[in-house]
This record gives structure tokens, sequence and C-alpha cells, in this order.
């Protein structure tokens, strides 16, 4: 008999976490004003908010911690760091930044001005906060099959190459770079394909635009583009990383995803024009050029995590967990974003909870619901996330409205998985009884779900 698939690892740490009754989660969320981002830690059994920054590191990642050089300026572990994003990625300058949007911020403060077009794929909020908030304007471009959770197409997160060019054709002068988020996390944490960062580098250069890559999590869209692009199979991840990255001139990058860290992030560029504004605006906003924001603890176990995350051992044990909650989904006839993406599950909540009307925001409903259920916090991606559009200030309930499962790395088992999955049927069997969701009492201008404040109806 063969023998099943397993973790390729073993767990040597562990942390304790409560379960609740359901009356004082009924009390809980109604004091976070059905915001699961106002709701403390302690109040949640299985935290699905992210995947970002939530992950277990390894033993080697703890024991970089202890040699972590906390030099001011030229530390060994910024040199560990920048050597090892230099052999992933092919780019010679690295600026560290202490998260994600802090990269976004230091390089599209040297990029971006008011009037300019961002083009890309389903770009992230804090992306598309950055843009906006700088008086400029995010096009997405991903391809129409994004849109139909039903569709099983291999590589969803993909560039629509026609949008593209029709958006550059338009708009050329006021395009300072093409953005690809890989995966693509808005869209279900759906990959890019090799084949179409290659066609969006051609189209970009026809039009002498450079290409920027949103990597949170590009270790795990090389691993989509080895199992179901052709011509990768004899591949490794490390290979397939160097090539994805050869169609790009930067990346900003969230360590707190595929780099295994709790903190951290950075900007990496084969341009020196870009190292050289970017190294300013991180000097005010992050710190010295050598550090920016994180220790040089951090630094070594991000250096560690990067080189952990680019085997295909480690990837293949994590996106089989997402596909594990994926089929017991299925068992129950649930309808989610197809095929299980990289990260997360992403559930239509539209198709669940029919009779909530858009206005009254069905994954924010369906979040309530599941936290309720049986103290999973989930998160919506959907209508609250896309925030109000700059112009007209009406809500944009133009996109998918989806109820995110985000499974932090290494941190859960499969059993958790099966807690997950049957808290979501009890919910999915007496959806009809769900008719009314929420309304917002109070909303920020830009990237409000953090904050907003819902009232039940
Ligand atoms: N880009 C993508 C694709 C992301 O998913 C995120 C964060 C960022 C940029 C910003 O990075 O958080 O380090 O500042 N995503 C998290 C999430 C928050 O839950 O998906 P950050």
């Amino acid at each position: 008999m063969e023998l099943p698939f397993a973790e390729s690892w073993k767990i040597k740490m562990i942390e304790p976490i409560r379960k609740s009754t359901r009356s004082e989660r009924e009390k809980w969320i109604k004091e976070a004003n059905y915001n699961v981002f106002q709701l403390k830690a302690e109040q949640v059994y299985i935290d699905l908010l992210t995947d970002s920054g939530t992950g277990a590191m390894s033993d080697r990642q703890w024991a970089g911690i202890m040699l972590g050089d906390e030099s001011y300026a030229g530390a060994t572990s910024f040199l560990k760091m920048k050597d090892m994003i230099t052999k992933i990625t092919g780019f010679d300058y690295v600026l560290p930044t202490h998260q994600g949007r802090a990269a976004e911020n230091v390089l599209f403060s040297c990029l971006i001005k008011a009037g300019d077009f961002i083009p890309g794929n389903s770009h992230f909020d804090t992306t598309k906060g950055h843009i906006e908030s700088r008086k400029a304007f995010a096009i997405d471009c991903t391809i129409d099959e994004a849109k139909d959770t039903q569709l099983e197409v291999p590589f969803k997160g993909n560039v629509d190459p026609k949008k593209l060019e029709i958006c550059l054709a338009e708009h050329h002068d006021k395009i300072p770079f093409v953005i690809v988020t890989i995966t693509n996390n808005t869209a279900g944490g759906q990959p890019v394909s090799m084949e179409n960062l290659r066609e969006v580098r051609k189209i970009a250069n026809k039009y002498k635009k450079p290409v920027l890559f949103d990597s949170a999590r590009f270790a795990e869209n090389a691993y989509f583009i080895k199992i179901r692009e052709k011509g990768y199979q004899n591949k490794s991840i490390k290979e397939i990383c160097k090539e994805m990255f050869t169609y790009a001139d930067g990346m900003t990058m969230s360590a707190k995803k595929d780099a295994l860290v709790n903190m951290g992030g950075f900007i990496a560029t084969r341009s020196q024009e870009w190292y050289d504004c970017a190294k300013v605006f991180g000097i005010v906003y992050e710190g010295y050029i050598t550090y920016g924001g994180m220790s040089g603890r951090d630094m070594n176990a991000l250096a560690i995590g990067l080189d952990e995350n680019t085997e295909f051992d480690m990837l293949e044990t994590r996106i089989k967990q997402v596909e594990y909650l994926a089929q017991r989904l299925d068992e129950f006839g649930i309808p989610y974003q197809r095929p299980a993406g990289g990260h997360a599950i992403f559930v239509d909540a539209p198709k669940v909870l029919t009779y909530v009307p858009k206005e009254e925001f069905p994954a924010q409903t369906l979040t309530v619901e599941l936290y309720l259920e049986a103290g999973i916090r989930g998160v919506e991606i959907g209508y609250l996330l896309a925030d109000r559009d700059p112009v007209t200030r009406e809500n944009r309930f133009g996109g998918l409205d989806l109820l995110r499962l985000a499974i932090p790395r290494r941190v859960y088992t499969n059993n958790h998985m099966d807690v997950i999955a049957v808290a979501l049927k009890n919910v999915f069997d007496r959806r009809e009884t769900i008719t009314r969701g929420v309304k917002i009492a109070w909303e920020a201008e830009i990237m409000r779900h953090f904050t907003v404040k819902l009232q039940r109806l």
C-alpha cells in the first residue's frame, strides 16, 4: 500500500489555544462592532485572519535569532539577508523595510505622482492605498476568469495582456511601472504563470515601462508553476524563482508570508536609479539602509526562512494542507474560489448567503456567522475591503465578495482543518435562515475594513 502524505517537519514547541461558548462569542463580537479585527486574540479559537506574520519559525531560524548582529551599520545579519535575496531573485540592490507596505511606501514615494495610472492584477489593499493616497489610480487588469469562482483554470491570477496593452496605449505617459502580484492574493491566492510573466514583460518593454513584482507569496507561486505549467516539472523551486524575477526590474516584499518571519520586508531591484532614490526615503521612513526597521536577529531569521521556503517539500506540505481543507468543503458542497489557492480558501459568500443583499455585505456577515459558530476568525476580502471609489465615493460592488480562511504556515494540523470545515458546514446548513447582514456605523476614508464599526441588521 502506498504511504499517505505527511508533513515534512515535526513539532518541537506548542502554544495552547482556547475554546469559548456561543454566548461569550455573542458578547465579544458585539463589543468588537462586528469587526473581527477588533476582537482580542484570546477570544479566538482558530485564527485564520491572515497568513501574514503568523507562521511558526524553524529551529534553524530560532538559532539564527541568537546569532543576530545588532550593529547599526553593516551588520553581518544584513549581509546574510542580502546575499540570500540576491541568490534567490538575482537582484543586487536590497533595502530592508519593517514590512511589505513600508516597502511600497518607500518605493512609491520615488515612483508615483498624482494623476498616474498603475496597471496590475488585483492590487492588494495596502498597494491600492499607497497608490490612491498619492492621488494616482490602480487599474485592475486581472483576467476575467478570476471573477467566476467556479471556473477551474490553473493560473487564475494572471494579468490579461489585452487589458494591460489597452491601459498602456491609453495612458502611457502617465504610467511609471506595471505591478504584478505573485500570487494574486485578492483574486483568491491564485498563481500567475511564467508564460504570463514573460508576456507582461514583453508588453511593458514595448512601452519602455519597468515591471515591479509584489512578491509576498512568490515561493507559493513558483510551486504552482512547477506543478501546473508545462516545462517546469523538473526544475527546482529556486530555479523557477530565479527565472520569474528575470521578468521584473524590482520587487516589494512582505517577508511575513513566504520568508516565514513574524515581521519584516524589503525592496530588491536591479535598478540603481530606483535604489538610489529609495535609499533616501528608506532612511527617512524606516531606518538606515542596512537595517530599515528590522533587528539584526530578524534579518538572520528572514535569510534562513527564505532559504527553507524555496524548497519543494516545505511548499508541498503547506499547499497540500490548503487543498485538504478544500476537499472537506467539497464534501459539503460549499462554494469557494476554485481551484484552492496557495495560502487560503476564499468562500464565495453571495453564493452561500443568497438572501443577504450586497448592500448588507454578505462576506462580512458570513465572517461573523463563522466566528459565532465556532470561534474561528476568517476575514472579509470583499465589498468592505474594496473601499469606496475615490472619485464618486460609492461602494465598489464590482468585484468578488469572499470570506478568506488564511492558513498560517506550519501552525495548525489537519484536525484543525476538520473543525473549520464542519463549522462552516453548520453555517451552510442554516444559510436560508440568514436573511439580513450588517450596515456601516462608522468608517475610515481608506482601508476602512480594519477599523470599520458595523451594526447587525
Ligand atoms: N502585498 C500583498 C499581496 C499582501 O498580501 C500584503 C499583505 C502586502 C502586500 C502588505 O504587506 O502586511 O507586510 O505590510 N497581506 C496581509 C494579508 C496583510 O493578510 O493578506 P505587509
